[in-house]
């Protein structure tokens, strides 16, 4: 649908579960996000339901993310939290095997969904929170123009400790109004 040089964003259906069901259990991956808690193929399967309830809603916008080259899965990213009013949306990320880590592919799926986000839906401020510890998703975010405005102390528990959450904002630069 959203094509780069490396990966492109497809809508999220069904035959993507497989590939999430298959990766989303795995700590060193679920560390980034919201700690580990154990996910059934059920509750995946009910997630995506509530992702297509919202996105008919207009509430979020989420993709796969696949390889230019062969297709492959390699995760999902979304716009969520919008609020048409202010026009501000929240953005996540994640590549799910480790092995594709570090290739080129979470920034240029970034790219693609900002430029989605000012080009297709019209928002003008875009916000994410990483995790303090969080340095490779953070390069990612600060290449891409975010910057910090806050920390959420403590928001997360993640291997026995408390984790910060960093804040980090985006606006639109052509945006007049
Ligand atoms: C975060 C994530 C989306 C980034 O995607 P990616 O494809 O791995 O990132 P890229 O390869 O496009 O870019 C990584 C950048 O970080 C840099 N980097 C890697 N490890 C780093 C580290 N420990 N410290 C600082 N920079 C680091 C790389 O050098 C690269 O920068 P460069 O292009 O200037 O060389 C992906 O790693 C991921 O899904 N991780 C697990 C889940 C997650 O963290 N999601 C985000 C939650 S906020």
């Amino acid at each position: 649908m959203f094509e780069g040089n490396l990966v492109q964003l497809v809508v999220l259906e069904e035959k993507h579960l497989d590939h999430i069901v298959e990766n989303w259990n795995n700590p060193e991956m679920r560390r980034f996000l919201g700690g580990v808690i154990p996910h059934s193929r059920q509750s995946e399967v009910d997630w995506l339901q509530s992702v297509q309830d919202d996105m008919k809603r207009q509430k979020m916008f989420a993709f796969a993310i696949e390889s230019l080259s062969n297709d492959a899965f390699l995760g999902t990213l979304a716009v969520h939290d919008i609020d048409w009013i202010a026009r501000n949306g929240r953005l996540g990320i994640v590549i799910h095997k480790p092995e594709n880590w570090g290739k080129g592919y979470g920034t240029e799926a970034m790219e693609l969904l900002i430029d989605f986000c000012w080009k297709h839906i019209n928002l003008r401020r875009l916000e994410l929170g990483v995790h303090s510890f969080n340095k490779r998703a953070k390069k990612v975010y600060l290449k891409l123009g975010f910057v910090e405005y806050g920390t959420a102390h403590q928001q997360f528990y993640i291997d026995g400790e408390y984790v910060d959450s960093v804040m980090m904002e985006i606006f639109r630069l052509d945006t007049q109004d």
